[in-house]
């Protein structure tokens, strides 16, 4: 199964991301997560990136099509969920163009619909593992022992892009470049919208469900 997660910053993407890995079975491909191990690895890559991701603005997508091309071919069988990847319709297309060339397509769009007021609360509280990119939240969602990753043990971070300059920078680029995907998606693909600003378990059934339904196919 082929997914792709859209959303807002803050909409929750890595978390239920996570959730549907574990259920089944897939590899997780986050853009930002693999820009910010490039930028701890002190890569090329990760130097070019750095100053977009600073200001809230998006890396180039010549840069981003390359890098998520290379980890996409790396994917096994049973598939992938794309977290942050596409973000502009030029990227939609270079990787519908890129799955096609071994007969691939993307399966299913879940689209996190989240108000952007609520964006602001979910992001300042959020503190992430360096380590395994898991996420938590000192109200919502909390680690078992403050600050440490339950996965891995690892203290956790605040990211260094979730102040409040930078989210509302974040914000205006989702709503210029990465909405009209949206539309994109609906005119090529099944897409469904799920409202994101409900608690996460509600969010995670409802994902479990419609995704069943393909595997069953
Ligand atoms: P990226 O890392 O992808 O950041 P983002 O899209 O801004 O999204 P976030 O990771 O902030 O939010 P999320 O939706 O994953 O929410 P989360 O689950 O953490 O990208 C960073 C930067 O990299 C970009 O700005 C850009 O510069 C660059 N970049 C990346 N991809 C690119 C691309 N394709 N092209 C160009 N540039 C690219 O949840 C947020 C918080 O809310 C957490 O604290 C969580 O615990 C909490 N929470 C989650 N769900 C709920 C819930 N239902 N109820 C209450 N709290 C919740
Ligand atoms: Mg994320």
């Amino acid at each position: 199964m082929r997914i792709v997660l859209l959303g807002a910053p803050g909409a929750g993407k890595g978390t239920q991301c996570k959730r549907i890995v574990a259920e089944y079975g897939l590899l997780h491909l986050s853009s930002g997560d693999i820009l910010r191990q490039e930028r701890a690895a002190g890569s090329e890559l990760g130097k070019k990136a750095q100053s977009y991701m600073d200001s809230g603005a998006l890396v180039p997508d010549e840069i981003i099509v390359e890098m998520m091309s290379g980890a996409i071919s790396k994917a096994p069988q049973t598939g992938f969920v794309l977290d942050g990847f596409p973000r502009t319709v030029n990227q939609a297309t270079e990787l519908d163009k890129s799955l096609a060339c071994s007969r691939q397509k993307i399966d299913v769009v879940l689209n996190l619909k989240i108000d952007d007021r609520k964006v602001a609360q979910r992001i300042t509280g959020r503190r992430s593992c360096p380590q395994c990119g898991s996420v938590y939240h000192i109200e919502n969602l909390k680690p078992e022992v403050e600050g440490i990753c339950n996965n891995d043990g690892t203290r956790l971070i605040k990211r260094p892009d979730d102040s409040a300059e930078v989210v509302a920078n974040r914000l205006k680029s989702y709503h210029q470049q990465t909405e009209p995907l949206v539309d994109y998606y609906k005119n090529n693909n099944t897409v469904y919208d799920i409202d994101a600003g409900r608690d996460a378990d509600e969010i995670s059934a409802l994902l479990f469900e419609k995704l069943n339904t393909l595997v069953k196919v």
